[in-house]
Parts: C-alpha cells; sequence; structure tokens
C-alpha cells in the first residue's frame, strides 16, 4: 500500500517481543513545564518527551519570557527573567495543557491573557472550573470570546479553601500552580488524584512549596513566598504509551517488558489485560501466546479507575477479541470517533450516548482510515496491527503530539508499520 504524507502505513503482525524504555509522559511534563515559569531559577527535565505539544508548550514559555533548550530530551528552562503573562500566539490554541500558564502566571506576574485553549475534538473543553478556582485565590479572571484573562490585585493572590465541582486533572494543577504563588496556605478538596497530580507536586516540593495529600483527593499547600532555586527533575515514564503498547500485544500475541513504568499508574490496565508487574515494581510483563480474551464492562473514570485515554485504544482490542463487551465513557462527552473509524475496517461498535457496544471476534481487513484526535489516532495504530491486511493511517500528527515515536516503539518489538512524516 502506497504511503502519503502525514500517514503511517500498518502491516499485519501475529507477535510483539523484546524490552522498552518508554518516552517521559506527556500529561506530566507539561504542567511541570508551566510550573517552572514560576521558579527564578534554572529547571533542568530528563526524559522528556519530543513531542508536538512539548515543543508547544516551549513556545509558549519563550513568549513568557524564559530561556528554553531542548535537545536529546533534556529541557533547560531559565526563568530568571521571565516577565510576561500576556500571551498572544496562537500556540496556546493548538492544546488544552496552554491553560496551565494561568496559574503560573497569575502567581508571579499578577496578569495572565491567553487565546482561548485547544485541545482534542473529545468533547466540549471547557475552562470554568479552572476560572471559578483562581478567583476564589483571589484573582479576577474572565473567560470571553477572545480567551481567557485574567489580573491579581496587589496583594497578590491569597490561599483559601476551594471544592472542585469535579475532580478536574487541569482544574487540579492550576489550583496547585496558584497556591504555590499566594501568600497563606490552600486546601483543595475533590481533587484528581492522577499520577500527572503527583509529579507536579514532586516537581512544586523541589521548589520549596510543602504539599500534602496529593493521592487523597484532599491537598494542602502551604507556599513560600518565592521560588528561586536550580533543580532537575526526572520525567517519569508515559502511562497511557505504556497502556498502548500492551494492548497491542494483547491482540496480537508476543513476548514484551517495559522497564521504566511505576506499575501503581496503570494497575487497572495491568490487570485488565493479566499482565505482571516484575519484582522491582517498575517494569511490567505482558507474555501471552493467544489474544487475550475480553468479554467485559468497562467504565472510565478518575485515577484510579480506568483511564478514559485508555478508552478508544481498548476499543480497537475489544472489536477483535473476546465476545461481548460495553465501553462507558464518564469523563467526555463524544470520545468515540475512533469506533466509526474501526468499524470501516470492520469492527462492530455501536455507540449510544456515553456507551459503546462491541461485538467482538471480528476480523478486521485492511483499509484507510483517519485519525481524529491523539489516542483515537493511537487506536487505529494499534487495530492495524490486529487487521488481516495493511491498514494506512492518515492525519498522524495527531498521533505525535502524544507519542514520540510510536510506529517506531512498534517496530522495535517486531511490527511492520512504515511511516511519511509531514515535513
Ligand atoms: C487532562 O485533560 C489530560 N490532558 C487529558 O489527556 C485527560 O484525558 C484528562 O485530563 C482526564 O484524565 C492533559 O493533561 C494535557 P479534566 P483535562 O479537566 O485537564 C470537564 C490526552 O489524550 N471540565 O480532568 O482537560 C471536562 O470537559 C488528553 O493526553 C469542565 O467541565 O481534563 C471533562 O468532561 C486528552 N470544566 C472533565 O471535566 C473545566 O473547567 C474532565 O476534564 C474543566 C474540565
Amino acid at each position: 500500500m502506497q504511503s502519503e504524507k502525514n500517514a503511517m502505513v500498518v502491516y499485519p503482525c501475529s507477535r510483539l517481543a523484546g524490552e522498552i524504555s518508554l518516552q517521559g509522559a506527556k500529561n506530566s511534563v507539561l504542567p511541570i513545564m508551566a510550573a517552572a515559569v514560576a521558579n527564578r531559577g534554572v529547571t533542568v527535565l530528563y526524559n522528556c518527551p519530543e513531542i508536538a505539544d512539548v515543543y508547544t508548550m516551549a513556545a509558549l514559555l519563550r513568549e513568557c519570557g524564559c530561556v528554553v533548550d531542548f535537545k536529546n530530551h533534556v529541557m533547560t528552562i531559565d526563568a530568571k527573567n521571565a516577565d510576561n503573562g500576556l500571551l498572544h500566539s496562537s500556540d496556546s490554541t493548538r492544546m488544552r495543557a496552554s491553560i496551565l500558564l494561568m496559574g503560573s502566571c497569575l502567581g508571579r506576574f499578577g496578569q495572565f491573557s491567553m487565546p482561548s485553549p485547544g485541545g482534542c475534538a473529545i468533547g466540549k473543553r471547557p475552562v470554568n472550573f479552572h476560572v471559578d478556582a483562581m478567583n476564589s485565590l483571589g484573582a479576577s479572571v474572565c473567560e470571553n470570546e477572545d480567551g481567557v484573562s485574567g489580573n491579581v490585585s496587589k496583594g497578590g493572590l491569597i490561599g483559601g479553601r476551594i471544592t472542585l465541582p469535579f475532580p478536574s486533572v487541569g482544574a487540579t494543577q492550576n489550583v496547585l500552580l496558584a497556591a504555590s504563588c499566594a501568600s497563606g496556605g490552600t486546601e483543595l478538596m475533590n481533587a484528581s488524584k492522577e499520577p500527572e497530580i503527583w509529579d507536579l507536586c514532586d516537581y512544586l516540593r523541589m521548589l520549596g512549596a510543602d504539599i500534602q495529600g496529593e493521592r487523597t483527593g484532599h491537598i494542602r499547600i502551604v507556599p513560600k513566598s518565592s521560588y528561586e532555586k536550580d533543580v532537575s527533575f526526572v520525567v517519569p515514564a508515559d502511562r497511557i504509551v505504556a497502556g498502548t503498547i500492551l494492548t497491542a500485544v494483547a491482540g496480537t500475541t508476543g513476548n514484551v517488558y517495559i522497564n521504566n513504568i511505576d506499575c501503581d499508574r496503570i494497575e487497572c490496565v495491568i490487570s485488565l489485560l493479566k499482565a505482571r508487574t516484575d519484582s522491582s515494581g517498575r517494569g511490567v510483563i505482558l507474555n501471552i501466546d493467544r489474544r487475550a480474551e475480553l468479554d467485559c464492562v468497562i467504565s472510565t473514570g478518575p485515577f484510579p479507575e480506568f483511564p478514559t485515554d485508555m478508552q478508544s485504544i481498548f476499543l480497537a482490542l475489544m472489536a477483535v477479541s473476546g465476545g461481548f463487551c460495553i465501553m462507558e465513557e464518564n469523563i467526555f462527552d463524544t470520545r468515540f470517533n475512533a469506533a466509526y473509524e474501526l468499524n470501516r475496517l470492520g469492527a462492530d461498535i455501536r455507540t449510544e450516548g456515553k456507551l459503546a457496544y462491541i461485538y467482538g471476534r471480528r476480523k478486521l481487513h485492511g483499509g484507510t482510515v483517519t485519525a481524529g484526535d491523539l489516542r483515537g489516532g493511537a487506536a487505529l495504530v494499534v487495530a492495524g496491527l490486529f487487521a488481516d491486511e495493511s491498514v494506512m493511517v492518515r492525519q498522524c500528527h495527531y498521533i505525535h503530539r502524544g507519542y514520540e515515536n510510536l510506529a517506531g516503539d512498534l517496530c522495535r518489538l517486531g511490527a511492520v508499520i512504515t511511516e511519511n512524516k509531514e515535513e
């Protein structure tokens, strides 16, 4: 099958095998980059993934006045002379994480503005929880058709008690960023407990903030008056990339060892796929000689429930394995785009509101499908491995937003995937 620009051709694969170390976590590194703006020192990030969203965030940090250098997975952020919270570039509209600069910019510069953030087309992506939380800390922030903007009175942000209406990951992160720059402590209730929150808290503690409770949903923050520290931080491996690789093995067969993932970050995926953790707890092995059998109902939910970012990828596995499955998507309101593309390869997935009914044991045939978002694109690549003929996946730029080299990772384990990257 002839490839075209910005497309991958995935060939049928019956077995994946080998050992792999995974890229740093996209959803951990982006909030930490935003947090670095509040530090009047130098932050060095190791195992920083070379993905589109990181380059976009680096461009936004430069617009804030940071000096950012990034090569060979090492990012150096010198925010000593950062001085600008009024962001105009369209970079902010390319991803959701740009909203995380609000907390740091309000905290450090006392002002913030930005065109409305972008993000995958997986549903409405309002920022009302973020705006309300900032205003609870003494800011005056509002969102209008031009974007989000706000400022802080002379006294700066003031710590307080906040209860989020939903354990929103991004809103939790923005509260952590702003509260770390406020005067007085903050208590945050109904906070997200995702591993990405743990990592942000680890970084903020390195700077000197006193933070407790990030794994409980009830977080207490006691800030320092300012941050001026040279720190280095190793970005943990990406749990969704790990789940993607494990799902690919479960649908083909094989023997794969991921040697750098904290297993407590993807326990539910590990148990669903009957993978096992190595003695160190920092590695996961999946060794199977027949395709996984899934006959189950899975509901996505806040950590430690099944991660919404794994939902599309699991649809691909359910389409070929097991009998009848139901997937319930409880986090986003339109995150079944991949189902339509999978059906074009022969899957039988019927969606109704937040439920998808998957009639499994289907044989997938070849064809051309189009990625519509990051994780939906990854699902189509994984489905190509399970198919009986080659599959072309178009619009692969979506995949490159979060996967440093999904094709390369899978090829290192025995898959055959050709990619024609857009310039
Ligand atoms: C983060 O998005 C991740 N993105 C998403 O990963 C992930 O799917 C999501 O958390 C849930 O785990 C990044 O970390 C950059 P939320 P975020 O705020 O923070 C609603 C990927 O593929 N909501 O927890 O935007 C919202 O609409 C991406 O890597 C409001 O209503 O997610 C959603 O229905 C996709 N108002 C729900 O809450 C708000 O102000 C959860 O969103 C904020 C959110």
